[in-house]
């Protein structure tokens, strides 16, 4: 069987054979971490967001969007904390010159403990079969003992290294378990440093003083400035929620892993303002909320967990990641976090302005409290990939590689296909093109065998193929195809939006969602 390494190799090389992902700027050898979105992998990543902004503005009375600009007003970052907090801790070893984040170092060897656990314990299921009881051996194994309590002591000191933003400690961890540069296998590491992580340029020309601007690391702050115009505008009424998706920067030092940490990428965040003193009801309502709209895809319940926060950030009093099982492990896609009301006092003070909410229930003025769900388009759009991504092996001794998204994600709904160049039968699979392209992305192919053809659609995860032949120049009837099982029937055209339509409808995800 293929490791996982093997399969997510497989899946960067298939992104970009088949359109989804390509490195950004690659006639020049690409730039770090940055990527462009290819003419499928564009289909995928909008249908991903509609699916989120849907299931926001449309499934919430109260969630309204908005569009922020990227660039906003240098105070912004001053008052929401990334001028002085949004640092990374770095650490350089001397000898290969290359430069870590010390908190993912000590990361990478807390999993290192937990795969020798995995080890032990995968080694002694094979041995004992059915009678292995695994909780029981994790709780008496001398070996597996011993690694947990090392993990469990590192743990400690690292999280505690990270709530006093105590450097020397982290690098003392470092040093205390012999952690080695990948490169050049030496422990000649440097001391660790606070690094910025936002983007500046210059905003106006120098002569009439420019102004230096950053690239917005987040998009949130967008929300929390226009907060107050909403709420008149709209007229909105606590609790409410602001929606937005957009561009966010962040120089990442450690840029790996594909479009898991970019320099550029998109975020989906929406902030939901509350009386203060009810932020943690919220919070868990909707926790739940974006777990399930996470499950309504059908990837298994069990790629997903909750993980809280062993340090909270500066504006928070309670959050907690929401982790999917990449090919490389559980990994943070989204964030929820109760931010009290920390960016909103922060823009008050450092604006003068007086941006308290007027609650006509209670006839007095508050500053609100925010729960925010934040989660990343690309990771979304990994995590999606990685789910769909499968290699069959097929009757006839071939494989087939397919994406199987789910219907109302896929970039491509049909493919139409006449059986043959002529007597008339791509006119009539041109003339279904025609009535159908109004509702779904269509796809056209004539070139090939019908098998080939089916291949190409299962590789950019097609839910149908609709084959036109000689019948149906009398019956009206066509062959439709479907990528998951390969079972073919044969339908009326007329019934093909209908059945079409029902399947690619994000409606049955979205009730998923809002059952109780
Ligand atoms: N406003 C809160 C906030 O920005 P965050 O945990 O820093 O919180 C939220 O980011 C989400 O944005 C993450 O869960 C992740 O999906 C995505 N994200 C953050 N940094 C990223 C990066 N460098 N590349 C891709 N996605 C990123």
């Amino acid at each position: 069987m293929a490791s996982q390494e093997d399969v997510f190799k497989k899946l960067i090389a298939h992104s970009k054979e088949y359109g989804f992902v390509f490195p950004s700027s690659e006639i020049y050898d690409g730039l770090g971490a940055v990527y462009d979105y290819g003419q499928n992998g564009v289909e995928l990543k909008n249908n991903i967001k509609k699916y989120w902004w849907d299931s926001m503005v449309l499934l919430h009375e109260n969630v309204v969007g908005i569009d922020a600009a990227i660039f906003m007003h240098p105070t912004t970052w001053k008052a929401s904390g990334h001028v002085d907090a949004f640092n990374d801790p770095l650490i350089d070893n001397k000898d290969s010159k290359k430069r870590y984040r010390a908190d993912v170092l000590i990361e990478d060897l807390m999993a290192k403990y937990d795969e020798k656990i995995n080890k032990e314990v995968e080694k002694a299921a094979k041995r004992f079969g059915d009678s292995f009881d695994a909780e029981l051996f994790k709780q008496t194994n001398p070996r597996v003992l011993e690694n947990s309590a090392k993990k469990n002591e590192i743990h400690t000191r690292f999280v505690k290294a990270l709530n006093d933003s105590d450097l020397a400690e982290l690098k003392q961890i470092i040093v205390d378990y012999e952690v080695v540069c990948p490169i050049s296998g030496t422990k000649n590491w440097t001391d660790v440093r606070q690094f910025n992580l936002m983007f500046s340029t210059e905003m106006g020309s120098t002569a009439d003083g420019a102004l230096t601007v950053y690239l917005r690391p987040e998009t949130a702050q967008g929300i929390f400035v226009n907060y107050l115009n909403v709420q008149k505008t709209g007229r909105m009424r606590i609790p409410f929620g602001i929606a937005q998706i957009g561009k966010a920067f962040r120089n990442e030092i450690v840029a790996r892993q594909f479009i898991f940490r970019m320099r550029e990428f998109e975020q989906m965040e929406m902030q939901f303002f509350v009386k203060p003193g009810t932020e943690l009801e919220y919070f868990n309502k909707w926790k739940e909320t974006r777990m399930k709209w996470h499950k309504a895809l059908g990837f298994g319940d069990n790629k997903y967990r909750f993980h809280d926060h062993d340090k909270l950030a500066h504006y928070a009093n309670a959050a907690t990641d929401i982790e999917f099982e990449m090919p490389f492990g559980f990994k943070e896609v989204e964030g929820i976090h109760s931010r009290t009301d920390f960016d909103l006092s922060s823009h008050e003070k450092y604006s003068g302005k007086n941006i308290k909410y007027f609650d006509p229930e209670i006839n007095e003025s508050y500053t609100p409290y925010v729960v925010e769900t934040s989660i990343g388009v690309d990771r979304m759009f990994l995590s999606v990939m990685a789910s769909a991504y499968q290699e069959e092996a097929l009757e006839n001794g071939e494989t087939r590689v397919v994406l199987k998204f789910p219907s109302a994600l896929a970039p491509v709904k049909l493919c139409v296909m006449p059986l043959v160049k002529k007597d008339g039968l791509p006119e009539l699979a041109r003339q279904i093109i025609d009535d159908l392209k109004f509702d779904f992305k269509c796809a056209y192919d004539e070139k090939d065998s019908i098998g080939k053809r089916y291949r190409r659609q299962d590789a950019i995860g097609t839910p149908f193929c609709v084959t036109v032949d000689h019948d149906s120049l009398n019956d009206n009837c066509v062959t439709i195809r479907h990528r998951d099982t390969m079972q073919q029937e044969r339908v009326k055209i007329s019934d093909l939006e209908n059945i079409i339509g029902k399947a690619v409808s994000m409606k049955e995800l979205f009730k998923k969602i809002a059952e109780k």
